[in-house]
């Protein structure tokens, strides 16, 4: 990936911002997250002491944070969670949960702090992005899922949903069900217990699109969606969104105006820049901020 002149938005990738957090203890991450009071962690040291426990497994048996707390402590102090090759059924398209320190996963960590300098930062509490570009095969599903996955290795509580009910890919990527999905929530057949954790990527939640409704984009333009995204707004601290191709359905205008914003992908070779301009100008028309624009080189 790299950087393409469209406009005036554009993210730059230049790898050098990364933060690491892997010189922190637990502890300290809990309390500073709020997850533990600074007064109780005496009383996990001491159990950790007598005991010979490590510092969470001793928190979590007086009751004072959960499993869940923990694993997002772990991923915050580690900066990720990997998936065993071999082992996990997840795709290999995960570079970023297989492959850490590949190259192509230092762009993507650049291009996550661009994402909380410019869109995701506490100030403006903006906290949901569409991803979107005019055609097929131009990186939107690769590169949402690879951004949800480290963004929750940096401890975000991260939700991916995939809002391409034309089309889903998310779920084959992560190896989940998608028989319940947004299309169910958001015809009232399902609650939000179709939002499921990602087995092996801590804080990460996937939205899967479900079964194939006939009307993609009347769903997305309705209540549901706006309640959908208010309530997982208090869960969530990073949510992204998959989206159909902008140029043949109006799905991406629907999702981009709910979101507030677009991150807008193109592909090298493949993007015809007068369609991704098109398609900034048909975003920017519903009064949602284009964050950025990526050049995607593969
Ligand atoms: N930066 C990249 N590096 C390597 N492979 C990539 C990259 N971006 C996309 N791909 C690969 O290109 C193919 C198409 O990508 P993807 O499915 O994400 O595109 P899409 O825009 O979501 O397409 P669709 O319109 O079908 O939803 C996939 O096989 C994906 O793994
Ligand atoms: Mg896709």
């Amino acid at each position: 990936m790299t950087i393409m002149k469209i406009e005036e938005n554009v993210l730059t990738l230049d790898g050098t911002a990364h933060v690491v957090e892997s010189d922190r203890s637990i502890g300290s991450i809990l309390v500073e997250r709020g997850k533990l009071a600074e007064t109780d962690t005496r009383r996990v040291v001491e159990l950790q002491r007598a005991e010979g426990l490590r510092f969470g497994e001793a928190a979590i048996w007086l009751g004072l944070i959960t499993e869940e707390d923990l694993n997002l402590a772990l991923a915050k102090q580690f900066d990720f969670s990997q998936l065993p090759a071999g082992e996990s059924t997840a795709s290999a398209e995960l570079v970023a949960a297989y492959a850490p320190f590949h190259r192509r996963v230092e762009e993507l960590r650049a291009l996550r702090m661009q994402l909380l300098i410019r869109w995701f930062n506490s100030t403006h509490q903006r906290k949901v992005l569409a991803i979107v570009s005019p055609s097929t095969g131009e990186g939107r599903t690769y590169l949402a899922a690879n951004l949800a996955v480290v963004f929750a290795q940096l401890g975000e509580r991260t939700l991916l949903i995939d809002a391409d009910m034309r089309s889903p890919r998310q779920h084959k990527l992560f190896n989940v069900a998608d028989r319940v999905g947004l299309s169910a929530v958001l015809c009232g057949r399902a609650d939000y217990s179709a939002v499921v954790p990602v087995p092996g990527i801590a804080g990460l939640a996937l939205l899967p699109a479900g079964a194939p409704p006939p009307n993609p984009q009347e769903l997305l333009s309705r209540a549901p969606l706006v309640r959908l995204l208010q309530e997982m707004q208090n869960k969530f601290e990073v949510i992204l969104i998959d989206t159909p191709p902008a140029k043949l359905y109006a799905d991406a205008q629907s999702v981009t105006y709910h979101a507030g914003g677009a991150m807008v992908l193109a592909r090298k070779n493949h993007t015809r820049v007068a369609d991704t301009a098109s398609v900034i100008r048909d975003l920017s028309d519903t009064g949602a901020q284009i964050v950025g624009t990526v050049f995607n080189v593969f």
